[in-house]
């Protein structure tokens, strides 16, 4: 029998797709493997299925052994892995791309609204039972009509955004690689989509080149009146000039679901009223969390029986 090595909790309806193609063994430590235990735990493994916040590199490959076949990545990216150093030892690599676009363009919509009409902030008044009244200057935010979102990365959740942007009435810049012709909203060069939008908001994936795009120049070139909201990867802003563009009145709030050093967040970001801060929930909801580990699961099903991988990332 195949050993499965899962480096975390995954929902039952994955496990029992594993089941029937080997031994699996599921992570029962409440949090991340250290690199140590990660290498002894996935030792002999066949298969693994691992976590945005597991490395896997050849180090992992070498502990695992000769019979690992395939890394199955629970999530739609995939920073955390060596892709080349995987190829090049015949290690194929899966990711969760699809399913988990609708619920990470949701939440992208819950920071926006919750940046612009001063959710967190109204809802720290109310527990903290501080007095307060309904009055027409009372906690005003910032309507989204007629204003425009700049989308940086138009991949499949920047384009699901973009739907639900248009929905609420707001006009679409979007900046990327290269001009998309199917899609309506207007392709602009990332500097004029930072001095245009009224929000930005990240999805492009972190590589080298993305690695804090956000960063004290590119707040500068931000409108004085814009938000930033960041779904993506932490990395992608430069968290310590984010808070400096906070404090120098620069932006006028920034919203994150990611952080660079995650579960750490920059600490002049902790007390700002201005700032939304969520610990990473992009694909949190019970049917796509289900449907990420179950297309983790048949990847590894495939490629364990000789199939073609259902949603491979070649280097
Ligand atoms: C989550 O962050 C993912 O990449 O799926
Ligand atoms: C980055 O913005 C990209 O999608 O190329």
């Amino acid at each position: 029998m195949p050993k499965i090595a899962v480096t975390r909790w995954i929902p039952d309806e994955a496990v029992e797709v594993l089941r029937s193609l080997g031994e699996v063994e599921v992570s029962r430590a409440d949090r991340p493997l250290t690199p140590g235990e990660l290498g002894e735990f996935v030792a002999g493994a066949s298969a693994v299925v691992s976590m945005l916040h597991d490395r896997i590199d050849s180090t992992v490959v070498d502990a695992a052994g000769p019979a690992l076949k395939v890394v199955a990545n629970v999530a739609v990216g995939y920073d955390n892995m060596d892709v080349p150093a995987l190829a090049e030892r015949g290690v194929v690599v899966t990711n969760t791309p699809g399913v988990l676009t609708d619920s990470t363009a949701d939440l992208t919509f819950a920071l926006l609204l919750a940046l612009t009409r001063r959710v967190g902030e109204g809802e720290r008044l109310v527990r903290a039972r501080r007095p307060w009244s309904f009055h027409l200057g009372f906690l005003l935010g910032s309507a989204l009509q007629g204003k425009t979102l700049g989308i940086v990365g138009l991949g499949e959740i920047g384009r699901a955004v973009a739907g639900r942007a248009a929905a609420f009435g707001m006009r679409i810049v979007y900046s990327g690689r290269s001009r998309k012709p199917d899609f309506a909203g207007e392709f602009v060069p990332f500097e004029e989509l930072l001095g245009r939008a009224d929000f930005v908001s990240l999805h492009c994936p972190l590589t080298p080149e993305t690695r804090h795009l956000i960063d004290a120049g590119a707040l500068r070139a931000m409108k004085t009146g814009a938000y930033l909201v960041n779904t993506t990867r932490g990395p992608v802003v430069d968290e310590t000039a984010l808070a400096d563009a906070l404090e120098a009145g620069e932006i006028a709030g920034a919203a994150l679901d990611v952080f660079e050093a995650e579960p750490d967040v920059e600490p002049r970001l902790l007390d700002r009223e201005d700032v939304v801060l969520t610990p990473h929930l992009g694909s949190a909801t019970v049917e796509t969390r289900t449907a990420m580990a179950v297309l983790a699961a048949r990847n590894v099903a495939s490629v364990l029986t000789g199939a073609e991988p259902l949603t491979e990332v070649k280097p």
